[in-house]
């Protein structure tokens, strides 16, 4: 299938210029002016609009038992909505609990996405334990592509590892040439504050930022980066949330620990106070590391168009109103999570580069091109070359609209940013040269995606920033 793409202007993490694309098989096979393409080839006409790389989402959670319930989402939704936001590649968190069997848990996520994914996919396996038999199940993984491992330090006694644990897999991470992700708080102390708040009666989604605190997350921050200094392995903190654990970060990254940072889209936007609303309105902001004081957002934008952060995700984890209901009556019971993947690019483009806060050069390196390097996908992902897979986003920066639940196609029944005005929006995305979206409709294959193979890291895959 061959598609034209003509009159648009290419913006890629360096590059803005004018020109032509050509895609034949899968990838583009030429980019230029006045191409010579075969009479009758499909042509989508991108005059006055911009074509990005398709962006990569490096953290969302579909499947996923949690908390006494199930994340909303299936990848028949959860990769259509990715689409209509710009997304063609996600990289979901394959999360047994530490009671699970991790090959068992990994060949069953697979299940869940095979046949079913309208975009690429990918995943980072969560290690929730190690023993004995850890290692040859986590050789197999990585063999079979799955080339980053996720661990947390929080959620205890279901997620999380001990420290004796987390040096055995940053060793093992190491060894393999992977990237060890990592949700970086203090689950001994969430636990213990946590236990202390409900026992003085405050139960409301208002005290889950308080049982979690800034100096919680930096702990963790530190921690990690000491594990990581100490063994040489390679390492990502998931979804910072604040200044105070971005300084730990750029501090270890100084000492030359390599570390990369990824925030992601709740925490440039929201704050603490959206907890605190009233009714039901509370509970749907609860998430883990929660919504800060807005007085991190201005670290948080500098740090990302500085690259100090480095990526932006979602940690798109929908649960309906009903199941954030379970916690009404004690925060700690509250889902944590909230959906994302479908706003993200627009949010992003609407409030860094319309606003002047991030460079749109920043933009496609945070949403798209730094993943695909820190992930192993690169230049296969993540830029426009020839030779790349032709994922596009046609986007008309001309468009304007308001975000609705009513009109999202995520599977949850609100969404965090209801009301949100948004200055930009796909007009048309591609995958591997498959029109997907057309001015927000889905109009393509819905069993198109595959799973991407990825292997280790090399030298010219790791982050620049990172020592
Ligand atoms: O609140 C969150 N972040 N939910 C999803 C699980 C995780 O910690 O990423
Ligand atoms: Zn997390
Ligand atoms: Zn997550």
């Amino acid at each position: 299938m061959a598609l034209l793409i003509s009159n648009g202007e290419i913006v890629t993490a360096d590059e803005r210029y004018r020109a032509d694309l050509y895609i034949e098989d899968q990838t583009i096979t030429q980019i230029g002016k006045h191409l010579r393409v075969p009479p009758g080839t499909e042509t989508i006409d991108a005059a006055g609009k911009l074509i990005f790389p398709g962006f990569i989402d490096p953290h969302v959670h579909i499947y996923l038992p949690f908390m006494g319930t199930f994340a909303k989402d299936s990848y028949d939704t959860a990769s259509v909505a990715a689409l209509i936001g710009g997304t063609t590649t996600i990289i979901e968190m394959c999360c047994p609990s530490r009671h699970e069997d991790p090959l068992a848990a990994y060949d069953l996520w697979k299940s869940k996405a095979e046949g079913r994914s309208a975009c690429d996919y990918s995943f980072h396996m969560a290690v929730t334990r190690f023993d004995p038999s850890s290692g040859a199940q986590l050789r197999e993984i990585v063999a079979d592509g799955t080339a980053s491992f996720k661990i947390f330090l929080s959620y205890k006694d279901f997620f999380d590892v001990n420290d004796g644990e987390m040096y055995q897999i940053l060793k093992l991470a190491r060894e393999l040439g992977v990237v060890v992700t990592a949700h970086c708080e203090n689950a001994e102390l969430v636990s213990r504050l946590q236990q202390e708040l409900l026992a003085q009666g405050k139960t409301g989604p208002e005290w889950h930022e308080p049982s979690r605190p800034e100096t919680v997350e930096a702990e963790g921050t530190h921690r990690f980066a000491t594990f990581l200094e100490t063994t040489g392995a390679t390492g990502y903190v998931v979804h910072l949330s604040c200044a105070a654990a971005l300084n730990v970060a750029i501090a270890a990254r100084k000492r030359g620990v390599r570390l990369s940072v990824e925030s992601v889209l709740p925490h440039f936007l929201l704050d603490k106070s959206y907890a605190g609303r009233e009714g039901a309105e509370g509970l749907k902001y609860v998430m883990s590391p929660p919504l800060r004081e807005k007085t991190n957002h201005p670290a948080l934008w500098s740090g990302l168009a500085a690259g100090q952060i480095e990526t932006v995700g979602t940690d798109h984890c929908p649960f309906d109103v009903a199941q954030k209901l379970m916690g009404k009556d004690a925060f700690t019971l509250i889902p944590n999570g909230i959906p994302g993947v479908e706003d993200r690019v627009n949010l992003m483009y609407t409030h860094g580069v319309k606003t002047g806060r991030l460079s749109i050069h920043r933009f496609v390196d945070a949403l798209s091109t730094r993943a695909a390097k820190l992930f192993g996908l690169y230049p296969r992902k993540g830029t426009i070359a020839v030779g790349s897979d032709a994922d596009l986003v046609v986007y008309d920066p001309e468009y304007r609209g308001i975000l609705s639940a009513k009109t999202h196609h995520v599977n949850a029944d609100y969404n965090g940013y209801e009301g949100f005005k948004i200055e930009g929006r796909p007009a048309a995305v591609t995958v591997r040269g498959r029109v997907q979206v057309r001015n927000g409709i889905f109009s393509g294959e819905r069993t198109l995606g595959r799973f991407l193979r990825r292997d280790g890291w090399s030298d010219a895959t790791r982050s620049p920033y990172a020592g």
